[in-house]
């Protein structure tokens, strides 16, 4: 794992916004894999404005997001599907037929999951791969568990998890209680994993992510045996972490 330390959330968001321009320069047709909720939105941000100077082209990307909420429909204010248009595709130039949310609406939710893994692995794998990390050390919303879970599924939110992103909702009644998620084995293919945290809120799953023991209890645990794995963290999310292992 490599760690880059930055100062703050801007920060992290200029740098994690340069990592992935600069696969996009290197690789025009790169598969992004994204992620939603608080902590991408400044790197979205950056991109947006690199990709209005002109320094870096979507044309030819593709996308596949982590997660969506169950039973929300795409153009729910509140889903993940609105949320990347708002926050990034409705700014660039990426054409929205590549760009790819699982469905929460689906009726057959097995056949969504089953389609959702084809749709990735037809892409030939995700080249980049954005996450967040939750409180509880969540990826992807796959979290703590007894195993580590495969493909695409459905997962029961926890109740903290629902807590964190009720700032959202207008009440915590309106938070889903389930999503459909891309699984820990989807986000283990990607060739490149970029996760990214800010505020001491994140500091103990961090730590737990990059010192513990890998254990499905910590999902994100599991990317210490991935071989290409780039942290871009704030002082506050590494505050636990030992300055040696910094960058
Ligand atoms: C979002 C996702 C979640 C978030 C995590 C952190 O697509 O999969 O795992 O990354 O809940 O959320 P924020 O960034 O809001 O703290």
């Amino acid at each position: 794992m490599k760690i880059y330390a930055v100062k703050d959330y801007d920060a992290m968001s200029k740098k994690a916004a340069e990592i992935l321009a600069a696969k996009l320069i290197l690789k025009p047709n790169a598969v992004l894999g994204l992620a939603t909720g608080s902590t991408p939105v400044g790197t979205y941000k950056n991109l947006i404005d690199m990709n209005s100077k002109g320094l870096i082209d979507f044309s030819q990307v593709k996308s596949v997001n982590l997660d969506e909420y169950v039973g929300l429909t795409g153009d729910h204010d509140q889903s993940y599907r609105y949320f990347m248009n708002t926050n990034l595709f409705d700014h660039v130039n990426i054409d929205k037929a590549n760009t790819n949310v699982p469905s929460g609406i689906a009726a057959d939710t097995a056949a969504e999951c089953a389609r959702y893994d084809k749709v990735i692995a037809d892409m030939g794998g995700v080249d980049i791969q954005v996450l967040g990390i939750g409180n509880n050390g969540h990826i992807g919303f796959n979290e703590p568990d007894s195993v580590f879970t495969r493909g695409t599924h459905i997962v029961e939110l926890t109740q903290g998890t629902r807590d964190a992103n009720a700032r959202f909702f207008a009440s915590i009644d309106d938070v889903p209680t389930k999503a459909i998620t891309m699984g820990v084995a989807n986000i283990m293919f990607a060739d490149t994993i970029l996760l990214l945290a800010s505020g001491e809120a994140k500091a103990q799953a961090v730590y737990d992510t990059v010192m513990g023991s890998i254990t499905p209890n910590v999902p994100a645990s599991i990317l210490q045996l991935h071989k290409n794995v780039i942290i871009v963290a704030d002082e506050a999310a590494l505050k636990l972490i030992p300055a040696s292992m910094k960058n």
